[in-house]
């Protein structure tokens, strides 16, 4: 039983996200989709962590292996208490590297037992991200298809509301 683990702070889900966890769940026996709180992330979230949970439960009903759990720990804390022995990450473009070869380090070095492991995101959404999305919707743009139809739902009423 191979259980793994797909953090990030999806604020909110994008397709790249969902793409990623669709990849890894197909590899997988069960994987775990952890929602960090990130509080300072960005000046704060756009959706509470309990939105963001919701939103991927949303996204990811199709899944049956797919669980979701918000997490406020260190990320190998969380990866013990769920019985996950490998982390899975997306990558996109060759920035991301510098940030998650340090991450992944780091977090070797806090705990050897967890693994992480990289899929690279298809060509479509190398250039993906929750921040474009939310800097699109905030100035009227169209995000369907960069995010699940629900997502843009989500922030087409809390972007149009403020
Ligand atoms: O989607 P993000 O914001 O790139 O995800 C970053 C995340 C949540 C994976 C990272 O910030 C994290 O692991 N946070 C938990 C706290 C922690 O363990 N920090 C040390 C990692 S070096």
């Amino acid at each position: 039983m191979k259980r793994g683990m797909c953090p990030g702070t999806f604020d909110p889900v994008t397709c790249g996200h969902l793409d990623i966890i669709e990849r890894a769940a197909s590899l997988l026996d069960e994987l775990v989709v952890g929602v960090a709180e990130s509080p300072d992330k960005g000046g704060g979230p756009l959706f509470s962590l309990g939105e963001r949970v919701a939103l991927i439960e949303e996204a990811t009903r199709h899944l049956p292996n797919v669980s979701v759990r918000p997490f406020a720990t260190l990320l190998v804390d969380f990866a013990e208490d769920v019985g996950a022995t490998v982390i899975i990450k997306g990558l996109r473009v060759v920035t991301d590297f510098e940030r998650e070869f340090q991450m992944a380090a780091l977090n070797w070095r806090l705990d050897s037992k967890v693994e992480t492991m990289f899929i690279m995101a298809i060509p479509e959404y190398m250039y993906l991200s929750s921040s474009a999305v939310k800097e699109i919707a905030r100035h009227g743009g169209n995000v369907r298809g960069l995010v699940p139809d629900h997502v843009a739902v989500a922030l087409e009423r809390r972007l149009g509301a403020q």
